[in-house]
């Protein structure tokens, strides 16, 4: 296992947990009196949340200077693709045996099944490309393909809108997942609006000059990262 800090494991333990306890209302008949459309629903709504906790990261870091968070984009990013992956094979192999006659005439009747395939493709080169080797290889090329992370995540939305039974649009039904998942996903990408960031990135830099008491081995740490964005402090600029 790599030197993973206490943050790491905790995440990968807690991004593992769902599938476990899954499997165990499987295994011991729990999983609802319809188990298929069960772990169809579970699994996406464990993908989508993964997902978005993946694009907080960055926000996250940005209002609390929390450099550590920087280090959870990459997993969470793999496990939100996993479950997405596990989402869809549920749904094409357990519930429709791979019958693609019978899946393509499902797709004609629930369209949002198609925009959850968008999402999905979207997400496959990210994970592919999503290892550091990629990075140095793909150069500027690759912090653009992976800012389709956020095209993945309105997708993935819109999907989760349209699967649900209620109207998002007239705020009837059953809707107070699309509801939440707009609302996060909202917030996270006006964060990322390039005059707000700069205000908040400054807002703590400012705050840790201030809190940093005058000394010598103070002064110096302190000019060594105030000209450095939150960001740059660590690494792997990502989304
Ligand atoms: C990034 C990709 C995807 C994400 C994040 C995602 C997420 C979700 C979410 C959150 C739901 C609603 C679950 C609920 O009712 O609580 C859902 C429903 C559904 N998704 Fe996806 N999905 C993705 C891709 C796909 C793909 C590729 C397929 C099929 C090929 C698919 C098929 C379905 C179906 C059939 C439902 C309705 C389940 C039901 O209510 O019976 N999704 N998805």
């Amino acid at each position: 296992m790599k030197n993973w800090s206490r943050l790491q494991l905790l995440t990968h333990i807690l991004c593992w947990l769902p599938l476990f306890v899954l499997a165990a209302a499987y295994f011991t008949n729990n999983l609802t009196i319809n188990p298929i459309q069960a772990a169809t629903q579970r699994s996406g709504d464990i993908a989508i949340i993964i997902l978005l906790a993946s694009l907080a990261m960055t926000p996250l870091h940005i209002l609390f200077n929390l450099p550590q968070l920087l280090k959870l984009r990459r997993p969470l990013g793999l496990y939100a693709f996993f479950y997405a992956a596990l989402h869809m094979l549920t749904y094409t192999g357990w519930d429709y045996q791979f019958d693609f006659n019978l899946i393509f005439a499902s797709i004609a009747d629930k369209p949002y099944i198609l925009i959850g395939l968008a999402a999905l493709c979207l997400l496959t080169p990210l994970a592919l490309t999503s290892h550091r080797w990629w990075q140095k290889r793909l150069g500027k090329l690759w912090k653009r393909l992976h800012q389709l992370v956020y095209l993945t995540a309105v997708l993935a939305v819109i999907h989760l809108a349209m699967a649900v039974k209620g109207d998002f649009l007239r705020l009837q039904g059953d809707i107070w997942k699309p509801l939440a998942a707009t609302l996060v996903l909202s917030l996270l990408l006006v964060v990322r609006i390039p005059p707000l960031r700069r205000a908040l990135s400054a807002r703590h830099r400012k705050g840790r000059a201030v809190k940093i008491t005058p000394g010598p081995v103070n002064r110096r740490s302190d000019s060594g990262l105030s000209a450095v964005t939150p960001e740059k402090q660590t690494e792997t600029p990502n989304h």
